[in-house]
């Protein structure tokens, strides 16, 4: 085959702030590495968003980048935000990009997997035994809720200063992503948890009269409801028995970081966002970024563990490539290079200096697991 034959993707990354360029730049080369396997080349574009957004042009993120962004067949994103920018109540604020992003290319899926690579157990403030079998996906609505709804600053005197939120969800939005997580399950444990907070919520007894409507789509899936804070008990007391959790924006939002703790370091776990739309390859439009944030404390020095950033990339190679046997090695090579006893510093233990184990910083990581995928790319 020539190399006008290849796929060629087209991936908009958005590098950002803090230790987001470090660790873009170490999935990059691993993608690259992946396509020379695999007979694959991905175009790179890359936009300014977030704090460096803020700076350089006064918003988070330009409407036109949004578009462009949107054109891609897929988004890597390493991380927004910093101190610089923290300030909740000014105008202009890196959070404000995530949301446009969402929004706008209605990106209205978060998956969120957790696992537990075995080596890694002890890095948990969870028990080591807790922590087997541990393999769930959090599935959280992201486009709708009170993330979205209408807002009304507190105004007034200091004594009659009030505020609103709302949360709104019409039906349709709870029902593709129940649809989805449901998909989800079939292809894993067929477990589906619908967390909500009936008890006392309107949209939260929608979700579930939804759930049970939808249920008989997937009649293999084991399907249960549960409330938010028994479900936030039960994460950390039995994280094994989760399969596929699927929950509003809000809820998803606290219960993912909650999850995320199980793997030791937040520098483990990826995420994709979805639409609902193809991109020319036929996969699935979506961004994916690590879940951890912009970390400028560790900024500018190559010691950012990248990876969840990396592992995000496997999710784009799954999902917006359809590629699953290129997410599956690039997987692979991950716990591979993990077996191997490479290391980056947040996963590193200095109390134990004759562990074996190999502190590297980020670019000698991402080195390890290319060299796991069996071809190298340069740094
Ligand atoms: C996340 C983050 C964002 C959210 C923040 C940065 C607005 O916490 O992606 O989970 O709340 O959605
Ligand atoms: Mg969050």
């Amino acid at each position: 085959m020539t190399e006008g034959h290849l796929p060629r993707y087209r991936i908009a990354t958005i590098p950002g702030d803090g230790v987001g360029p470090e660790v873009v730049a170490a999935a990059r080369r691993v993608v690259d590495a992946a396509g020379e396997r695999f007979g694959f080349s991905v175009e790179w574009s890359e936009y300014l968003v977030g704090g460096a957004a803020i700076d350089a042009y006064g918003v988070a993120i330009r409407p036109e980048d949004v578009t462009a962004c949107g054109e891609a067949d897929a988004i890597l994103l390493g991380a927004v935000g910093g101190p610089k920018w923290s300030d909740p109540s000014a105008p202009v604020r890196p959070e404000q990009a995530l949301f446009a992003l969402r929004g706008d290319l209605g990106l209205f899926a978060n998956l969120r997997p957790v696992k537990v690579h075995p080596a890694l157990a002890a890095a948990s403030p969870l028990r080591p035994e807790l922590l087997e079998g541990v393999d769930l996906l959090i599935v959280r609505e992201l486009t709708g809720g009170v993330y979205f709804g209408e807002r009304e600053e507190a105004a007034a005197e200091p004594g009659g200063r009030r505020a609103v939120d709302t949360m709104p969800y019409s039906e349709e939005e709870i029902r593709r992503i129940v649809i989805l997580a449901g998909a989800f399950a079939l292809t894993r444990r067929r477990r589906l948890t619908s967390v909500d907070k009936a008890n006392v919520l309107a949209t939260s007894r929608l979700w579930r009269r939804v759930v049970d409507e939808e249920r008989r789509r997937f009649p293999d899936v084991e399907v249960s409801h549960q409330l938010v804070d028994s479900c936030a008990m039960l994460l950390v007391r039995r994280p094994a028995d989760f399969d596929v959790i699927v929950t509003e924006n809000l809820f998803g939002d606290i219960l993912s970081d909650e999850a995320a703790v199980l793997a030791g370091s937040l520098g483990m776990l990826p995420s994709a966002s979805l639409a609902n739309r193809l991109n020319v390859h036929g996969g699935t439009f979506g961004l994916y970024e690590p879940i951890h944030g912009s970390a400028p404390d560790i900024a500018g020095q190559d010691v950012a563990n990248p990876t969840g950033t990396i592992l995000s990339a496997a999710m784009m190679c799954f999902s917006s490539f359809k590629r699953p046997d290129v997410s599956a090695a690039i997987e692979a090579a991950v716990a591979r290079a993990i077996d191997e006893g490479w290391r980056t510093a947040d996963l590193a233990d200095p109390a134990n200096p004759d562990d074996g184990l190999v502190v590297v910083g980020t670019t000698a990581f991402a080195t390890a697991v290319i060299d796991q995928l069996g071809s190298r790319v340069a740094a």
